[in-house]
């Protein structure tokens, strides 16, 4: 078989742990049951199983199994906060608060409702990709209904300040829904210590199946209501109908348990790999960190390189290495990352940018190799502008 690149974008998705593919096996064939099932055995042992799940996650955020609603992944989980507090809410106001950098499945919900006549405001960020607190403040009405800000973003893995965006949302009376898709099982995230009240989660980014994430929904301090936008047999309490895949849900408790019981050891091992990188490609000049140089996910390293042209940059890289270049669900179009640009970034360096997303299967070797692999790369790349130009100049 030939050789397949180094896997290296694990903030698009990652693989599932055999851990996590063991537990989900037998909810596939030997327990298939419809936990909504309550007259038999079948019913109650997918019951049994999508409700220690539901524990699992609820502990890992602190919080109540009753607070935890399943979903297809973060982006209906997004599409429900913000629709249904916009729904639920728009008789006290209208307006919503986000930030340039989020992820669209929480822009496009907002651009729908602008559409509907909402307001939303997107706040900027510095050019290290965090909010600036007090444009926060600036930007609060008496008619926000809603603040929503990422946990971690998904480009540059930068991470936002949750708690103190979580205590200017309740000194203000006002919801706060956070994004923790690309967070969760990689930081502590604590809904309670952080005054969050709706928080998007998924299980494909932390060796969990694609297809299956949660939403938390606050039932206490306040009591959160949530228009649901999924109609039907009133599973989750009413705010998502569709019967529960069982074997994803088990998936995603399992990876949830493993990501949090080697969160601690695993940052440390992530970082190191991560700063060996950064460090060999800083052996190059004019190569920029996108992001902050330490608020941000341990695995997450995107760079800007100046002096080669993205896309060549990119195939250059392709058959050592799976990287990807601004967000992975957009790049499909050809335009510069929106989150690049919110940085401050040229449109040219947020063309020429590559996106290492380290993850738990990568290994020091792996790591060289990448290193060498970009470093020769970057290095021709530069090689051929600078004689095309001279060759440009001579004729
Ligand atoms: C920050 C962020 N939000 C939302 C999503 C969408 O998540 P899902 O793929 O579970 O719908 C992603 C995935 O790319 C993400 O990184």
């Amino acid at each position: 078989m030939l050789k397949r690149p180094i896997y290296l974008d694990c903030n698009a998705t990652t693989p599932i742990d055999e851990r996590v593919l063991k537990t989900m096996l037998p909810y596939f064939t030997e327990h298939f049951g419809n936990p909504a099932s309550i007259t038999h055995q079948y019913g109650w042992e997918a019951e049994a199983a999508v409700k220690k799940a539901r524990e699992i996650l609820a502990t890992g955020i602190n919080t109540t199994p009753e607070e935890i609603i399943f979903t297809s992944g973060a982006t209906e989980a997004n599409n429900l906060a913000i629709k249904g507090i916009a729904e639920a809410y728009f008789n006290k106001g209208r307006h919503i608060i986000t930030i340039a950098t989020e992820h669209n499945a929480v822009l496009d919900p907002c651009t729908y409702l602008q559409n509907l006549g909402f307001e939303v405001t997107y706040l900027p960020v510095n050019t290290d990709g965090i909010i600036d607190l007090t444009s926060l403040e600036t930007a609060l009405r008496k008619d926000t209904i809603l603040v929503s800000i990422m946990a971690a973003n998904n480009e540059i893995g930068v991470l936002q300040p949750l708690a103190r965006i979580g205590e200017i949302c309740k000194e203000n009376s006002i919801l706060f829904h956070t994004d923790a898709a690309q967070a969760i099982g990689k930081i502590p995230l604590d809904v309670q210590a952080m005054n969050i009240d709706l928080m998007s989660l998924t299980a494909h980014k932390i060796y969990g199946p694609k297809g299956i994430g949660a939403i938390y929904v606050r039932r206490r301090h306040p009591r959160v209501k949530l228009a649901s936008q999924i109609h039907g047999g009133g599973h989750e309490r009413g705010m998502r109908s569709g019967t529960l895949c069982t074997p994803q849900i088990v998936g995603f408790g399992k990876a949830v348990e493993v990501a949090l019981a080697e969160m601690e050891s695993e940052t440390k091992r992530l970082t190191s790999l991560r700063q060996k990188l950064w460090e060999k490609l800083q052996t190059l000049e004019n190569i920029f960190l996108n992001g902050h140089p330490t608020e941000r996910l341990s695995g997450n390293l995107n760079i800007s390189v100046e002096g080669v042209d993205g896309q060549a940059l990119l195939l250059g890289l392709q058959s050592v290495m799976a990287v990807s270049s601004g967000s992975a669900c957009t790049s499909a179009k050809v335009a510069p990352s929106h989150v690049l640009q919110a940085l401050g970034r040229s449109e040219k360096l947020a063309y020429a940018s590559v996106r290492f997303g380290i993850g738990r299967f990568n290994t020091v070797q792996e790591i060289d190799m990448v290193s060498e692999q970009a470093i020769t790369t970057i290095k021709s790349l530069r090689q051929a502008n600078r004689s095309q130009k001279s060759t440009v100049k001579t004729n």
